[in-house]
């Protein structure tokens, strides 16, 4: 029988694609015995080494989407952030073993839906002519995870930065898609962006229980942000109020996060 805590070390360290997508039955016996890991480097296949900064692409222009393979290379960098969060999952499996099973159980359905986007992409770029690593990719949310010493900061730089972010920038990508009449794209990033509600919904859930009485949520999370994760970089452009209410965040983080500057 397997435990998080193996399967975790797999999915982190393992080298290969298969490992990455790598399965498990939650209904496991505790990690009683688990030793916390600290960050280094996750394993990755050759083709997806993180590349030399000079070699990086950057993300095409919305007004380049008419080209497929700027479409592709669009959701070959978004495969790359899924990739990312299954590592960051598996990470805080390791990193926090004694954490509550509440949270652990719940950053492993996480890595579970990770693994399932990623499939996702990896399927549409491979409907427009890519696969995933053709193009090189960068290390962009690993550069936070040595930071991440505690759950409370683990939920507020992966669930309330770089998801709550995919909040506005999925459904803006719906749109862009769609307005190019590539609709399999646009119904993808309408489907990433409609599961994303419960994953910030898992950490608006988890800041809420660890703000004191009295305080506001949108300043414990201020506080346990890093350099890496800025409260900014927790919005896109166009800020959508509504996923963030269904998720769960309450109206005061709303509208501070809206007007943070
Ligand atoms: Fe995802
Ligand atoms: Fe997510």
């Amino acid at each position: 029988m397997t435990t998080i805590q193996t399967w975790a070390e797999r999915v982190f360290f393992g080298d290969t694609l298969d490992e990455k997508f790598l399965d498990c039955d939650l209904e496991i016996t505790p990690d009683v015995e688990a030793k916390k890991t600290l960050w280094s480097d996750p394993g990755r296949p050759v083709e997806l080494q993180v590349a030399d900064r000079k070699d990086r692409k950057k993300l095409p222009k919305p007004s380049s989407l008419h080209d497929r393979n700027m479409r592709a290379r669009t959701l070959h960098a978004f495969a790359n952030h899924e990739l990312m969060a299954i590592e960051l999952c598996a990470f805080a499996l390791l990193r926090f073993p004694d954490a509550p099973s509440a949270f652990r159980l719940g950053v492993a359905h996480i890595l579970k839906d990770e693994q399932r986007h990623l499939k996702l992409y990896m399927d549409r770029m491979e409907a427009l002519g890519t696969r995933l690593g053709d193009l090189p990719v960068n290390d962009h949310f690993w550069r936070t995870a040595p930071l991440l010493d505690a759950p409370l900061k683990w939920v507020c730089a992966i669930n309330l930065t770089f998801e709550q972010a995919n909040l506005d920038h999925a459904p803006m990508y719906a749109k862009y898609f769609a307005d190019v009449e590539d609709m399999e794209s646009s119904a993808l990033m309408a489907q990433i962006a409609e599961e994303e509600i419960d994953h910030v919904g898992f950490g608006a859930q988890f800041l809420k229980q660890a703000t004191p009485t009295g305080e506001k949520t949108f300043d414990v999370f201020i506080n346990n942000l890093t350099f890496h994760n800025t409260a900014d970089r927790a919005r896109g452009r166009n800020f959508s109020e509504d996923l963030r209410r269904q998720s769960g965040l309450d109206e005061q983080f709303i509208q501070s996060m809206k007007e943070f500057r």
